[in-house]
């Protein structure tokens, strides 16, 4: 029989594809080949998330790499075309939304392989978002379509896709709870942070960090909440060049500033934090599942669920708008949020269960 290849390649991409593995060793492991394409590298945007979650060795490097978006996707559609032909793998699964999920999509669509998305069906609407742009191409080519909410199957079925959709919850959360029963509070010592006295950041889209006005703009409201609270700013490798570049970086003063941290540092951070600044896909969800208050520094969500049940809004790239709503969130009047259906933990056998009759 011919073997399904799961394919990831970006950190956000590894929290997706772990519970979903370990549901499948627990069946049958050798139907299954583990490819990792490359697009993140460093230990602490990859490596630290394989051991910290279980997820076996991958059967594959492709060793993609950084470059621009048509550099880094035909990086990833050849290496993995090349790699489909010698290996011949039956399916292909893919996850979120980042360059490699859809190169690997496409090349694998090309070659009549079907193709399974996890976390399909976001949309943010906005098509300057280059996740949007992965997110449909590869929702179009897909057999098997796994949604976290509701809202994603309208989408979907707005946009005539052809695959099958399966409403299966948040794989994401299954890590989350994973690594939750590990936590021992020794990062917040080590940090020297008591709980729910500090706000704790993750910044590292481009229409954020890229653009110098808009860059300075977010230095200045993180100088500015860190005269009401601790800030806490694990920096993503893009944002850091990007505040080298510019010359920010000196000017965050106050801001306790650190490399991207592994998950379980980086989860004790977030669940025990006051609230959450951050412009990432995955924290939403998270601070909704810890009812943590979150602010989304971006025009636009794909996962309004985290607005409408959870813990998140959103919020411009405005120092007296943001600074306004952390005095809301001090003071105690946040909405307390509720956990949306199916972000309990057992997303990953869903999907492993249907895998395993494809
Ligand atoms: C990518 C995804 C984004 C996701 C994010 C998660 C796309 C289009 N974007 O953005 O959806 O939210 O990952 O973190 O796929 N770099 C390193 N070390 C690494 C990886 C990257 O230093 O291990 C640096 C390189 O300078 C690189 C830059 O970060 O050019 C950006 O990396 P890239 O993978 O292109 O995009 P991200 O911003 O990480
Ligand atoms: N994360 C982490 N360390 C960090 C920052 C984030 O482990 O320093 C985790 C976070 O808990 C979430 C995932 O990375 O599970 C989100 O990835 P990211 O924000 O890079 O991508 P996005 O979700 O925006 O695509």
């Amino acid at each position: 029989m011919k073997k399904t290849a799961i394919v990831a390649g970006a950190r956000p991409n590894f929290m997706k594809i772990a519970p979903v593995l370990r549901e499948l060793k627990s069946n049958n492991d050798d139907d299954f080949l583990l490819v990792h394409t490359g697009q993140h590298y460093d230990y602490l945007m990859s490596e630290v998330f394989f051991k910290e979650l279980g997820i076996r060795e991958p059967d594959a490097f492709l060793g993609a790499g950084s470059g621009s978006h048509a550099e880094q996707t035909a990086k990833v559609m050849t290496s993995f075309e090349k790699w489909c032909f010698e290996k011949n793998p039956g399916r292909i699964v893919v996850a979120g939304d980042v360059n490699s999920t859809m190169a690997c999509a496409i090349a694998g669509a090309k070659i009549s392989i079907p193709v399974a998305h996890i976390e399909s069906g976001l949309r943010s609407f906005d098509k300057t978002m280059p996740e949007e742009i992965n997110r449909i191409v590869t929702d179009q080519l897909s057999a098997l379509l796994f949604t976290t909410c509701m809202e994603a199957e309208i989408n979907l079925k707005r946009e005539n896709t052809f695959g099958n959709i399966h409403f299966v919850g948040n794989p994401m959360i299954d890590s989350l709870i994973y690594i939750s029963e590990k936590l021992d509070g020794k990062t917040l010592d080590d940090m020297g942070l008591d709980k729910r006295e500090y706000c704790l950041v993750t910044l590292h889209r481009p229409a954020n960090v890229d653009d110098r006005e808009n860059l300075e703009n977010l230095s200045e409201i993180l100088n500015g909440i860190s005269e009401i609270i601790k800030v806490v700013f694990p920096v993503h490798p893009r944002t850091l060049k990007n505040l080298e570049y510019y010359g920010f970086k000196e000017k965050l003063k106050n801001v306790l500033m650190t490399k991207p941290l592994g998950y379980k540092n980086f989860i004790e951070l977030e669940k025990n934090a006051k609230f959450v600044l951050t412009d990432s896909g995955g924290v939403q969800e998270e601070t909704t599942y810890f009812m943590v208050p979150c602010l989304t520094l971006r025009p636009n969500t794909e996962r309004p669920v985290t607005v409408t049940e959870g813990t998140n809004e959103l919020c411009d790239l405005d120092k007296t708008a943001v600074l306004e709503k952390v005095r809301i969130i001090i003071g105690q009047k946040w909405k307390k949020g509720s956990i949306p259906d199916f972000w309990d933990g057992n997303a990953g056998s869903r999907i492993a269960c249907i895998l395993a009759d494809w």
